[in-house]
C-alpha cells in the first residue's frame, strides 16, 4: 500500500493508477470504513479492475468554534493496519498545511441543504464537508468514492455538488453497518462511556419503531411523538433533533406519500450520535 502523505505524492500516484475509487475518511477506521472500501473494490472490478485510495484527513474545517477538533479521535497506525488488510491501494494523508495553503480563501457550498437539519445545529460543517471533498476529488482524480448512508444529508450534500459542479464522479451509497444491538458504527462511538454506549442503541430502537409506524400508515406528528418517548425514556439521552423528511431529496412533507427518511441526533454526554433510517409507506416507490 502506497503511502501519499502530501498533495504531490499522490498526484503521481494517481498519474500510473488507471481506474480509481476514493473512500474519503478522517481516520479512526471501523468496519463501517472497511464496508466503503470493500464497495469501492466490488465498483472497480464490475469495471474490469482498479485501484482503491483512502484518505485520512480529520478536517477542521468542518468542526465549529465549540467542536472539540483536538479531542477527535486518531490512530494512524491501527488505520494503516486495517487499510492494508482490506487490500486498499494507496492511502493519502496529508498534513493540514499542505491542503490548506496559506492566503486560501475559497470554498464549496451547496447553499440549501447545507443550512437545513445538522446545518442548522452545525452552521458552516457542511460547508466544509463540500469544499474538503472537492479538493480530494481535485488532488486524486477519482473515477468513483464511496460514501456511508449513515450521513444522509452528508451523501445528499455530496451528490448535489456532484451534479451541479459537473464532476466526474460517480457516488457510491453504502448502507450503514451497525454493531450486534444496533447501533451505528462510528468513529466517535469510541468516545462513549461504558454506561453512554450502553444507552446508545436507543437510537436503533426509535428508529425501527418510527420505519414501522410508517409502514403502518401513521402520520408526521404520531411518529415523532413515540420516537420522542423512545428516546426520552434513555436518561442518558439528550434530544437534538428528530426530523422526518423526504427520502429523495429531504424537502419537507405534510403527508407520508413517499419514501421518507428518519433523521435523529442525539447526545449522549459529550458525543452528538447521528443515524437514520429509510421508511417506505406500503406501495411500491423507488428512492433515488
Ligand atoms: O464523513 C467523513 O468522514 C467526512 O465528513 C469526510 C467526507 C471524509 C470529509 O472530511
Amino acid at each position: 500500500m502506497q503511502i501519499c502523505r502530501d498533495r504531490q505524492a499522490m498526484r503521481d500516484w494517481r498519474r500510473q493508477a488507471g481506474l480509481v475509487a476514493l473512500v474519503p475518511t478522517m481516520g479512526a477506521l471501523h468496519d463501517g470504513h472497511m464496508s466503503l472500501v470493500a464497495h469501492a473494490r466490488d465498483w472497480l472490478d464490475a469495471r474490469g479492475g482498479g485501484r482503491v485510495a483512502a484518505s485520512i484527513f480529520v478536517n477542521p474545517a468542518q468542526f465549529g468554534p465549540n467542536e472539540d477538533l483536538a479531542a477527535y479521535p486518531r490512530d494512524e497506525e491501527n488505520d494503516l493496519r486495517l487499510l492494508r488488510d482490506a487490500g486498499c491501494d494507496a492511502v493519502f494523508l496529508p498534513s493540514v498545511a499542505d491542503l490548506y495553503g496559506p492566503g486560501a480563501q475559497t470554498a464549496v457550498e451547496v447553499t440549501g441543504l447545507s443550512r437545513i437539519l445538522m446545518g442548522r445545529l452545525r452552521p458552516g460543517h457542511f460547508r466544509g464537508v463540500a469544499t474538503v471533498v472537492t479538493k480530494l476529488f481535485n488532488i486524486v482524480r477519482p473515477d468513483a468514492a464511496a460514501f456511508g448512508e449513515k450521513d444522509y444529508q452528508q451523501l445528499a450534500v455530496i451528490r448535489r455538488m456532484v451534479a451541479d459542479l459537473d464532476m466526474p464522479v460517480e457516488i457510491l451509497p453504502v448502507p450503514t453497518m451497525r454493531d450486534a444491538d444496533g447501533l451505528a458504527m462510528s468513529s466517535r462511538n469510541r468516545r462513549l462511556s461504558p454506561a453512554e454506549r450502553a444507552a446508545a442503541p436507543v437510537l436503533n430502537r426509535a428508529l425501527d419503531r418510527g420505519a414501522r409506524m410508517v409502514a403502518d400508515g401513521a402520520g408526521v406528528p404520531a411518529i415523532r411523538a413515540a420516537i420522542r418517548r423512545i428516546i426520552a425514556a434513555e436518561p442518558l439521552a439528550g434530544i437534538r433533533s428528530i426530523d422526518i423528511r423526504d427520502a429523495a431529496d429531504l424537502s419537507r412533507i405534510a403527508a407520508i406519500q413517499r419514501p421518507v427518511v428518519i433523521l435523529l441526533a442525539v447526545r449522549l454526554g459529550d458525543v452528538l450520535l447521528i443515524d437514520q433510517r429509510v421508511a417506505q409507506p406500503k406501495g411500491d416507490f423507488d428512492v433515488c
